[in-house]
């Protein structure tokens, strides 16, 4: 989707971090926006910023991700709010950190349904609309490197970011014969209130975790402090969306970790001798 003037854009998380910056850079792109967000206050304020500027029209709408009601009613309010949709970003997301030992099962549970449920509502709750207006479309999911590179100690976030990596890919495929593009964001470290994600606890998961202060949650603290900016993460995602690429990568230093598991892989299958083409040959 080369051309993103009038075209609609659905954003969740669109209060903060790399979801607000999106929001940002796709109304400077022409684009009006729906930013979505659980935090009412939060996204009044992101709204707010965009209030009398040049820029397009960017409204908000409270929405829960995990709740597939809520993303379908917030589907419709942005179609009879815009009359079409052609960009939905899919980047709501919380960092669960928790050790194999101390995690919950609320815990798990909070993760997946915000960072797998949450993409999966959204591409359900928009597809039909996407494929029926007939002027093709694009979904953005957000992964992480954690969805290459498994960070010890955050099984249950790696676990949601490598689903949403699979689930992208999949539907990158399926989609292309209907003119809809899928990409997948992988950032690294961004310097976001990622965490501080625990502030949107819901009371139904029961008591939260307490918190860990220890080294390991200092050492990420200021790894996102000191992160990319969510502004320049926003503008390699546009541009993957005008280009209709795949993957989004941000941190070029990642990508030596990245070759060392793809040499994994490739020499455990070695350990099976060639495969039967290469016999052949
Ligand atoms: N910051 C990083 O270093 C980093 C790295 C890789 C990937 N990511 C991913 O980027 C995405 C955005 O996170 P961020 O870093 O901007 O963090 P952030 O906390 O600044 O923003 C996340 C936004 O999502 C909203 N949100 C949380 N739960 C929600 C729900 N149930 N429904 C709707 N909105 C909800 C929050 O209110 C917040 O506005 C996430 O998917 C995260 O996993 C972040």
């Amino acid at each position: 989707m080369e051309d993103l003037h009038d075209k609609v854009a659905f954003v969740t998380g669109g209060a903060s971090g790399i979801g607000f910056a999106l929001g940002h850079a796709l109304a400077e792109a022409g684009a009006r926006v729906m930013l979505a967000d659980i935090e009412k206050n939060a996204l009044d304020d992101a709204v707010k910023t965009f209030a009398g500027g040049n820029l397009p029209e960017v409204r908000g709408i409270v929405c829960d991700v995990s709740d597939y009601q809520a993303v379908e009613r917030a589907a419709r309010v942005t179609i009879d709010a815009f009359g079409k949709v052609h960009i939905v970003c899919n980047n709501a997301g919380v960092g669960g950190r928790s050790g194999a030992d101390g995690i919950s099962l609320q815990d798990w549970r909070w993760v997946i349904d915000i960072n797998l449920m949450g993409v999966v509502h959204g591409v359900r709750a928009f597809l039909p609309h996407l494929t029926s207006h007939g002027e093709g479309g694009h979904i953005v999911n957000t992964a992480s490197m954690a969805g290459f590179l498994p960070g010890t100690g955050f099984g249950p976030y790696t676990a949601t970011k490598f689903a949403v990596v699979g689930l992208s890919e999949a539907l990158r495929a399926e989609l292309a014969p209907q003119g809809i593009g899928v990409s997948v964001l992988c950032p690294g470290w961004v310097r976001t209130r990622i965490t501080e994600s625990r502030r949107n606890w819901p009371k139904e998961y029961g008591e939260p975790p307490p918190p860990r202060p220890g080294l390991l949650d200092q050492h990420i603290a200021e790894l996102v402090r000191t992160g990319m900016e969510p502004s320049a993460v926003a503008a390699l995602t546009l541009a993957a969306i005008r280009n209709n690429e795949l993957y989004v990568f941000t941190h070029p230093h990642m990508r030596p970790p990245l070759e060392t598991r793809v040499e994994n892989f490739l020499a455990a299958y070695r350990k099976l001798g060639p495969a039967p083409q290469e016999k052949q040959a």
